[in-house]
């Protein structure tokens, strides 16, 4: 019985390598270790043995069937690996895919001016302990108007001609500003944050307009806060983008959301002063708006203007992309002409 039982065990230990699959290994183990395998079979002939004898047989025979489950499991997973090699062979990542994309004759993507703009920008505002925050392009006049001071009738809702959805309560943001009250809605003062992204007006088109364009809302809101803080930081905060100390100038500005509002112009970068199409011959451009926070806006944003001040800014990435990359046309940049984009590769 004990020389059947190692035959039965040399003609598993031979044939369990050669088993390939899965299913292949369930009938292996059946034919062996299952009720009707050989290993039960050889069991049933236990009865004809003598004490002694069933005691070491029934103890080598727990045994080998523990070699069994052992070398069955072992074998699963070798099957299994070999699977999983096998699809990854088959299935290989091309790394060297720059390579054949120009084998192809295509371009490799880059990032695009706003975006490399964008970024930077994003960089600094983070270095400078500022948030990045996000806002709606479809959002409700509350967002874009009410809260931000411009109530039904004031003018100024037609200064900034609006895309409006047909329900008359929803529009395209035709500013970042929307941003101030998003995030005057998740934070509690003190606070810092910054947000860009597309706006969409309603615009004649040329070289410096466009229907949909991009900007940096920024919103600082602290105590005793006041308007040379406010101007410092813009100007620190223009040398760094451009890497290189650069004139500015304040103007009066009207916007309903701060007061006193402001806005700041940078001298043309692409004309140096003398005047092109982008400066409108007048040698600077018009850079951002900014402000102190109104205190309506604030107390809106359920802040107490009494004990918390700010200022507020948007800035205008398209045109910050243009002076940067010196780009003498708005549209170039919404294009989507490969020939323009390409020039900007970031590799
Ligand atoms: N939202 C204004 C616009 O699109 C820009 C602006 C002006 C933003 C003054 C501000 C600000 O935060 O303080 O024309």
């Amino acid at each position: 019985m004990l020389q059947k039982l190692e035959e039965v065990k040399k003609e598993f230990d031979s044939g369990v390598g050669l088993v390939g699959s899965m299913p292949d290994m369930a009938q292996f183990k059946a034919d062996f270790l299952g009720k009707k395998g050989k290993l039960n079979a050889l069991m049933g002939g236990m009865r004809d043995l003598s004490v002694e004898e069933k005691k070491s047989f029934g103890a080598r025979a727990n045994e080998v069937k523990q070699e069994m489950t052992d070398a069955i499991d072992k074998r699963s997973q070798d099957i299994e690996l070999e699977a999983i090699n096998a699809k990854l062979a088959k299935n290989k990542l091309d790394i060297s895919w720059t390579d054949k994309i120009k084998d192809l004759g295509q371009q490799a993507a880059g990032l695009h001016p706003l975006t490399q703009v964008t970024r930077e920008l994003e960089d600094i505002f983070l270095s400078m302990g500022f948030d990045i925050l996000d806002g709606p392009h479809i959002e409700d006049e509350y967002h874009n108007f009410e809260a931000l001071n411009i109530p039904e009738s004031h003018p100024a809702r037609d200064m900034q001609d609006t895309f409006w959805f047909k329900d008359k309560k929803h529009l395209l943001r035709t500013h970042t500003s929307n941003i101030q009250i998003r995030g005057m809605e998740q934070k509690k003062p003190p606070f810092k944050f910054v947000g860009p992204g597309k706006v969409f007006r309603c615009e004649t088109l040329d070289a410096s307009h466009e229907a949909a364009f991009h900007q940096l809302e920024g919103m600082m809101v602290g105590k005793d806060i006041a308007v040379p803080h406010m101007i410092h930081f813009l100007r620190t905060l223009l040398s760094e983008i451009f890497k290189r100390e650069i004139k500015v100038r304040l103007r009066p500005g009207f916007f309903p959301f701060v007061e006193p509002g402001f806005e700041l112009d940078y001298e043309c970068l692409l004309c140096g002063g003398k005047g092109c199409s982008v400066c409108k011959q007048v040698g600077w451009v018009e850079g951002l708006g900014c402000g102190m926070v109104h205190p309506n806006v604030l107390s809106g944003g359920g802040i107490d203007p009494n004990k918390w001040n700010g200022f507020a800014f948007g800035l205008g990435i398209d045109r910050l992309a243009m002076m940067r990359y010196h780009i003498d046309d708005v549209r170039h940049l919404h294009s989507g002409n490969l020939q323009f984009s390409e020039q900007f590769k970031t590799y």
